[in-house]
């Protein structure tokens, strides 16, 4: 392809230099051969004036001066009367000549005192240039005839000259051609070729020659599409992992909850299978498959409860009511309400006030449910005899509360997971506890939704710590009350 542009470029440039070859051959041999004849007649001119002047009476020629006169002269002499009457002629016989009195030189030389024509010679076949001027007082004329292949052989040698000096210059007009149209069709190949680059796409690709010229510029703009492409498809691409993403966590979550919900479907069904089958009548099992019964339905409740917490919360449909609360207040109503729980598990569950002027922007129903979440998680990942407190600490522009406990502890390869949705370090053991593996994920939504952050420390056999921040004013919420 490129190949071709130079070709098309050089071919282009020797048109262009053959036609101008062939209009100064044209003009320039012109010209010479009008400037030769001119010299030419002015010189013959001269010559037969010079003749005329050796010439005596008309009477008094005779042939044999006429031709030597004529050899001296280099050309044919003819001697014709006013009246058109040849008289003498230096190469053929006078006598047989007809009237020349039309002949356009001596009918000028008559009339204008020299006169001349260039004709083709029927008598010889020959074309001649005539120079006729009239001698004695204009009763006769001096005719002389010279050959013009002469003037044809100095033409074209002038011309050959010419035509020689213009090709030798042209050549160097050749050679800059050559040369241009080969950076003009490498730079079109660079091009080209990282064109090619982008058709594949290799959208890295970049062009280095970006200068002023339009070779330059089309380089600079393939270079900004190539970013722009570039960045498209990154952008694209990070946009269908993204999806990916997405897609995965909506399968695991529809396996996870199928299979959360059949457990307790099937525990239900089995046990009122068996109730309807006749043991609806025996004393020593029908309450205790009636409390299995019901103990799954409070399950598949709580379930479905948390569900549907979850999905309004992730969807911001869940209404708040933010005010201004007293940080030692919340601590308070989340301990005295997991209390007995705590109790019953014999925990030791204690109060760790904060400053008694510590207050937080929040909904206090939301920050319960925070709360009570993450005491449930201690009370039940505790063993016996363990500690749990649940306090609070002013930090800036945000209050930090906290849930510590001597429990369990979490691994540490479990704690980045561990706010996903259904994520149990423990399942079975979570599941027996009644646990659905859906409370941190709850908590973590409602947190953000009060633009706070999260964070858990924890150690195996040692015990964790579940923080949360929550602001002090309703700034940070997007609220004017501050
Ligand atoms: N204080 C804690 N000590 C040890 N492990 C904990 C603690 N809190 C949470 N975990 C671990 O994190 C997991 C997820 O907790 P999450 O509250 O989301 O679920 P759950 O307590 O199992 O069920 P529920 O939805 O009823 O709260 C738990 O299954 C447990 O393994
Ligand atoms: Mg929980």
């Amino acid at each position: 392809m490129t190949g071709r542009i130079f070709l098309k470029l050089i071919a282009g440039v020797f048109c262009l230099l053959m036609l101008a070859l062939v209009t100064v051959d044209f003009f320039a041999t012109n010209v010479a051969k009008d400037n030769y004849i001119q010299n030419l007649t002015g010189q013959l001119t001269d010559k037969v004036r010079m003749l005329a002047l050796s010439f005596g009476a008309p009477e008094t020629l005779d042939v044999d001066r006429v031709r030597r006169m004529a050899r001296a002269a280099g050309g044919r002499i003819t001697v014709v009367r006013a009246d058109g009457k040849v008289l003498v002629d230096s190469e053929a016989d006078a006598g047989g000549m007809e009237n020349h009195r039309t002949r356009p030189e001596l009918a000028q030389a008559f009339r204008d005192g020299s006169g001349s024509d260039i004709r083709h010679s029927a008598t010889i076949g020959v074309s001649f240039l005539y120079v006729a001027v009239p001698v004695a007082g204009g009763r006769i004329a001096i005719r002389i005839a010279f050959p013009l292949a002469e003037i044809h052989r100095q033409v074209s040698q002038i011309r050959g000259k010419i035509l020689v000096s213009t090709a030798l210059a042209f050549l160097p007009a050749i050679l800059i051609a050559a040369v241009l149209a080969r950076y003009i069709s490498k730079r079109f190949a660079t091009i080209m070729a990282h064109a090619g680059e982008l058709a594949r796409g290799n959208f890295r690709s970049r062009l280095a020659q970006t200068d002023s010229s339009e070779f330059g510029q089309l380089s600079q703009t393939l270079n900004e599409t190539a970013g722009n492409l570039e960045q498209t498809m990154a952008q694209l691409q990070h946009e269908h992992s993204e999806l990916e993403k997405l897609e995965r966590i909506r399968k695991d979550f529809v396996i996870n909850v199928s299979h959360e919900l059949r457990t307790p479907l099937a525990s239900i069904q089995g046990y009122t299978e068996t109730l309807i089958d006749g043991a609806i009548a025996d004393p020593d099992y029908n309450m205790r498959f009636l409390s299995i019964i019901r103990h799954n339905a409070e399950r598949l409740a709580r379930l479905t409860e948390d569900l549907l917490t979850l999905s309004r919360v992730e969807q911001q449909r869940q209404k708040f009511e933010f005010e201004i609360h007293f940080a030692n207040a919340l601590i308070h109503d989340a301990f005295e309400m997991m209390r007995p729980i705590a109790e019953k598990g014999r925990i030791q569950l204690t109060e760790e006030r904060a400053p008694e002027d510590a207050v937080v922007c929040c909904d206090s129903e939301a920050v319960s449910q925070i709360l009570s979440n993450l005491l449930a998680n201690a009370i039940k990942y505790t063993p016996e005899g363990g500690r749990i407190s649940v306090g609070a600490q002013p930090q800036g522009s945000m209050v930090e509360f906290f849930v510590r406990d001597t429990g369990v502890g979490i691994p540490e390869e479990d704690l980045p997971r561990l706010f996903e949705r259904f994520y149990r370090v423990d399942k079975a053991r979570s599941r027996e506890l009644g646990g659905t593996g859906l409370g941190l994920s709850i908590v973590k939504h409602l947190v953000a939704a009060h633009s706070g952050t999260m964070r858990v420390e924890s150690r195996v056999h040692e015990g964790s710590t579940f923080a949360f921040t929550l602001p002090v004013n309703g700034a940070a919420l997007g609220l004017d009350d501050a």
